[in-house]
């Protein structure tokens, strides 16, 4: 006799910063048969991915492609190709996934110097270029959407001064993507992660990245040198002292873009369900249409702010730099956050996020991304937050949230 159930997972209403609901298109895709990683059906679907992937990144880069992992595995790759032991990187951090950031360059050798800020802010673009001039670093890594907070990072001067100043400019661009506008070609970054599980409304288990020319003339250097260690046995008395090897198997993109390349060199097994349910999604992605994509998620926005408000919430952080997909509100005093969050779930099985280090505790974090970033569950989760919120003991005004949502919507 089997103990174990069929899987059933619940039907849930997920308003978190990811992962989020998926596409059911996504989840069929995910259901077809396996073909074999070299089978030319298959390498067509992989280059439909890399040509979807640049339109969304907004870039002409040759190389656009998914790492397999989370969306740190994406980082990881970009900042242990691009990184050598003893360079120098400049991390400007606003929020937790910042140090992230400084934690991986950290491991790969990196002499980090970090910027800090006040949670909730960002960087005026003059701070971070005044920063770049006065550290002269190799490499800058930056958050372009902070979960953490709630904010968004303005990218374009910071990555036209690193252009300028031959610095190369890695950003986190993995909250943003599909969801507001990020522009790789226009704003100069050289190399960009995005995330799946958020507004691509992918399952989680890959990493789309990209990166251009500049970067990638820092991983074929690298990589020479890595041939030539090999051809000499590991003897690393010529140019290997200057210029060190990629320290990953697994990360290294000098490998993996041999693999995504038509050359088709064998890296690791691609995944395959992960690679249909990518494509699925950037499809889906690109029918919608980029711009009517951002409406969509600046219009539930907009119908979630005010239902908090006229509920009597009050929203935390510099509403000028707010991230249009991640709504943070603060939880009013002498409430139960994690009380109201269990409710929210085991009543109307809705999932809204709680918050990290110095915020925990003091907010909740909603999400309207991707395939959750509906009107429905807008007008779902303000008329149970309200209910919950009454049985906690809140004197809002009753009926005001759903009222304000649907002016919104009605106007
Ligand atoms: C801005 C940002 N960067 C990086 C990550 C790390 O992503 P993952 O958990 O998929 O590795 C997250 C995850 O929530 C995130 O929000």
């Amino acid at each position: 006799m089997n103990l174990y159930s069929e899987l059933s997972p619940s039907p849930r209403t997920i308003m978190t910063p990811g992962p989020v609901e998926v596409d059911p298109r996504v989840l069929r895709a995910m259901s077809y048969p396996i073909l074999g990683q070299f089978d030319p059906e298959f390498t067509a679907l992989m280059n439909d991915t890399m040509a979807m992937l640049r339109s969304v990144f907004r870039t002409e880069n040759e190389w656009a492609f998914p790492i397999d992992g989370t969306s740190r595995s994406g980082i990881e790759a970009v900042l242990v190709s691009l990184i050598e032991p003893g360079d120098k990187v400049l991390v400007p951090i606003f929020g937790r996934f910042g140090y992230l950031l400084q934690e991986i360059a950290e491991r790969c050798g990196a002499a980090v110097v970090v910027l800090e800020k006040s949670w909730g802010e960002v960087y005026d673009p003059e701070e971070v270029i005044a920063a770049i001039l006065r550290e002269k670093p190799d490499l800058v890594a930056i958050v372009h959407g902070e979960t953490s907070t709630g904010r968004i990072q303005p990218l374009e001067a910071i990555g036209k001064a690193c252009r300028e100043l031959d610095v190369l400019v890695v950003v986190d661009a993995v909250a943003t993507i599909g969801g507001v506008p990020l522009e790789v070609d226009a704003w100069c970054l050289d190399a960009v992660i995005g995330g799946t599980q958020k507004c691509l409304s992918v399952p989680s288990g890959m990493a789309p990245i990209t990166y251009n020319d500049r970067a990638e003339r820092k991983i074929a250097r690298r990589k020479s040198i890595e041939r030539g260690l090999r051809q000499s046995g590991g003897d690393s008395s010529n140019d290997a002292r200057q210029i060190s090897p990629i320290r990953s198997n697994y990360l290294d993109l000098s490998q993996l873009q041999d693999y995504w390349s038509p050359r088709r060199l064998n890296h690791h097994t691609e995944m395959t369900s992960m690679l249909y349910a990518l494509r699925e999604g950037l499809r889906i992605v690109l029918a919608e249409g980029m711009e009517t994509r951002f409406a969509r998620h600046r219009l539930q926005e907009t119908a979630l702010v005010a239902g908090l408000q006229a509920m009597g919430l009050s929203l935390y952080g510099d509403a000028r730099c707010k991230l249009t997909v991640v709504t943070c509100v603060r939880i009013p005093p002498g409430v139960d956050g994690e009380s109201v969050r269990s409710m929210l779930l085991e009543l109307f099985g809705i999932e809204i996020a709680s918050s990290f280090g110095p915020l925990k505790g003091e907010i909740w974090r909603i999400g309207t991304m991707g395939y959750s970033c509906s009107r429905k569950n807008v007008l779902h989760l303000l008329g149970a937050l309200e209910a919950v919120l009454v049985r906690h003991g809140v004197h809002i005004q009753t009926g005001a949230g759903v009222q304000a949502a649907m002016d919104i919507y009605c106007s």
